[in-house]
């Protein structure tokens, strides 16, 4: 760094400061960060080296002295016994030889690592005591955090009590036990295509994902977002252990989650080994990990290293690069959603990253834009992460075309030319003209026809295909178009028409609360339409709601209830119901329809992967219908996997893992035959 004037040094730091806080909001209040870690880490950098050079401009406020806050309005506050701290990082081996040399400075004795994945979730400070759990804090600001205790009961991982193992160490009467809560890959997908589905924004990436779980005020909901927990640092006033790894033991014979991947090094050198083996091996693991933690493993080594403002000494992480590549930008589309939100989207010249050719990556919204400052011709650098699509995390600026000009993002709509609006809250960028924008027609066919909605045989070209041949503009068009025109249509024969009348005329027997998720409302998937339809019972008693009504609903907040307000009151919609009705869908709650099959599944939880001889969505359906409860994700809490053919990997080996019995098809035929006596078969079932 070339040596800066005092003045210039002042300026910048000023500056670094005020984009450093408002990336800690964004990453612990948001939970929704605009740069990566690995960018957030070098702004850091670059002011922890300008306060060093210039210790006079270095004062107590500034973000190097301090951890980010995650402190919420809606939990009480509560000091933390012991302040919780973040840890040192570094990506360069180099500084963890250094950070190795700084220990043998101080001490003349031999001593050991524990060497540890880094998970990438949200930290949690747990205290047990007389065996019980007493209280969950996050970190909030290191010396208050949020009492979460009501939502983290609900992770099946964390115990309420513990257990004493026979001839193990005793438990303590009172400790901390502090971890990260993550929510692994699987879930994190299902979460994310939920909230597509309700037009909601995804989550980011798992970690993100985990921390806006842990700080929903609904713990059922909570309950249902699959969050896992690992607790890597015992803390308590009288530690009875000589070493961590020995405490972690402990804690693990008490029923305590802990990592099953941490290895105690005898040396830096051995250290390495670990980081240069999970460097790889870490893409294969179910959940996200930043980096490799080093602890001192002796606890009184520890002790005498302490710690600094912000971090022990006796402890460092090693931060795994994300991987990424460098591409040209060519161009950037923006994509109009059903919901009339505009994303626009890079197209890139195609690029290998982590085993796939990447060719598209996300933008987000303008704001992102502009933090990027990208010009068409760019070379930006893609990652992936934990992110299902791919995004653009960087410019490389010194490979910038002369004159490469600055993308426009549109005033207007791409598809229909209206004014576009901006939600602030959302940053994003809306079609107001949700009733004639062709996008946005097109995206609530689609979604209407799709299977978890009213099941009709139509693909994305077929409705493309109705839309531009002037056959449907409102939903119950669908139902009206003549069979004569069908055939007249490009690639339609006899047979097809047939198939596809067919599944109207069986839609019409599809249950309310799945015609309700298939109108699109905003904000309304699949289980909030399940609870909306169930607690009114009609879409008359739905639709003159009144909001309070509405917030009666268990899981329906002032966002859902305003999205079924404005949606209810508008006129167009109420003639489309009526017709629809007309046309003979559902729209009242028919407690005979529920299709009772039998109780034989009553009190099961079932798991579903793979293919079988119906689809998903019927198996599923079929489960319920017999009194059981599908879930997206192996658990403690599953009683069975039901495993069709290519059945996914992940799940097999986690239902292994927990001891969970995985059927086939066939077996669950029998179990749900008719004349079974659900508690036999269930028992029988006990010894597939
Ligand atoms: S030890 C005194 N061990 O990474 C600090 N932290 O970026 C004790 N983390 O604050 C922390 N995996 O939230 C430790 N195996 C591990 C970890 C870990 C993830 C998190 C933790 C920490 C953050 C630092």
């Amino acid at each position: 760094m070339a040596k800066k004037s005092h003045k210039a040094a002042a300026e910048r730091i000023a500056l670094l400061k005020r984009e450093l806080e408002v990336h800690n909001r964004n990453y612990y209040v948001l939970n929704a960060p605009t740069i990566s870690d690995f960018e957030y880490d070098l702004l850091m950098q670059e002011l922890q080296g300008l306060e060093a050079m210039f210790p006079d401009l270095a004062t107590q406020d500034s973000p190097t002295q301090h951890v980010g806050s995650d402190l919420a309005q809606a939990f009480e506050q509560v000091a933390h016994k012991y302040p919780m701290m973040s840890l040192g990082n570094t990506y360069s081996l180099e500084e963890l030889y250094e950070f190795n040399d700084r220990i043998a400075k101080a001490t003349e004795q031999p001593w050991s690592f524990s060497c540890e994945l880094k998970f990438d979730g949200t930290a949690i400070c747990l205290t047990y005591r007389d065996g019980k759990l007493l209280r969950a804090l996050t970190r909030g600001d290191g010396t208050k955090g949020d009492d979460v205790t009501r939502n983290v009961v609900n992770i099946p991982a964390i115990p309420r009590e513990l257990h004493q193992a026979p001839g193990g160490a005793p438990i303590p009467q009172e400790f901390e036990i502090r971890g990260e809560i993550y929510m692994p890959f699987e879930a994190f997908e299902r979460l994310n295509e939920e909230r597509a589905d309700r037009g909601e924004i995804p989550f980011a990436n798992p970690r993100n994902a985990a921390a806006g779980s842990l700080k929903l005020q609904n713990p059922e909901e909570m309950a249902s977002r699959g969050l896992d927990c690992v607790l890597y640092h015992f803390i308590t006033d009288d530690n009875p252990f000589r070493t961590h790894i020995e405490a972690i033991e402990a804690a693990h014979s008490w029923g305590l989650p802990v990592s099953q991947f941490s290895r105690r090094a005898d040396s830096i050198e051995e250290a390495m080994e670990y980081i240069k083996a999970w460097d790889t091996k870490r893409k294969e693991l179910p959940f996200a990990t930043d980096g490799i933690v080093i602890k001192v493993n002796e606890l009184d080594l520890q002790r005498q290293l302490g710690f600094t403002a912000k971090s022990p000494r006796w402890a460092t992480a090693y931060k795994f690069k994300p991987e990424s590549a460098l591409t040209p930008l060519l161009s950037i589309d923006y994509q109009v959603g059903r919901t009339g939100a505009v994303t626009p989207v890079a197209n890139l010249e195609p690029v290998p990253l982590s085993g796939t050719i990447v060719k598209r990556a996300s933008l987000h919204n303008k704001d992102q834009m502009d933090l990027l400052d990208i010009h068409i011709g760019d070379w930006v650098y893609v990652e992936k992460g934990g992110e299902i699509i791919p995004k653009i995390t960087a410019v490389e600026l010194s490979k910038r075309p002369e004159n490469a000009p600055l993308p426009h993002f549109p005033e207007v709509c791409p598809d229909c030319g209206t004014p576009l609006v901006r939600d602030s809250e959302q940053a994003r960028h809306y079609c107001p003209n949700s009733d004639n924008c062709p996008e946005q027609i097109k995206g609530r066919f689609i979604h209407f026809v799709s299977r978890k909605a009213m099941d009709i045989l139509a693909g994305d070209a077929t409705v493309e295909q109705l839309y531009s041949n002037g056959l449907i503009r409102e939903l119950p068009d669908l139902y009206t178009i003549p069979p004569m025109m069908l055939l007249n249509l490009e690639g339609w024969q006899q047979k097809s028409v047939e198939n596809f009348l067919d599944s109207l005329e069986k839609s019409k027997t599809v249950p309310f609360e799945r015609v309700l998720y298939a109108l699109g409302i905003r904000h309304i998937g699949e289980t909030t339409a399940k609870a909306v339809a169930s607690h009114f019972g009609s879409m008359d008693a739905l639709m003159n709601a009144s909001r309070e009504e509405l917030l009666q609903v268990p899981d329906i907040g002032g966002i859902m209830a305003d999205a079924i307000l404005e949606w209810s009151k508008n006129e167009k919609h109420r003639n489309m119901v009526a017709r629809l009705k007309a046309i003979g869908l559902r729209f009242e709650i028919d407690e005979s329809s529920r299709q009772k099959l039998s109780d034989s599944l009553e009190g099961c939880t079932v798991v579903v992967s793979g293919n079988f001889s119906i689809s998903r969505e019927e198996m599923k359906r079929l489960i319920e219908a017999h009194g059981g409860k599908c879930t997206g994700s192996v658990s403690g809490s599953t009683t069975w996997l039901l495993a069709g053919e290519k059945a996914g990997p992940e799940k097999l080996k986690k239902a292994e893992k927990l001891g969970i019995k995985v059927i086939s098809e066939d077996d669950f035929r029998r179990l749900t035959a008719p004349g079974t006596e659900s508690e036999t078969e269930k028992d029988l079932f006990s010894n597939i």
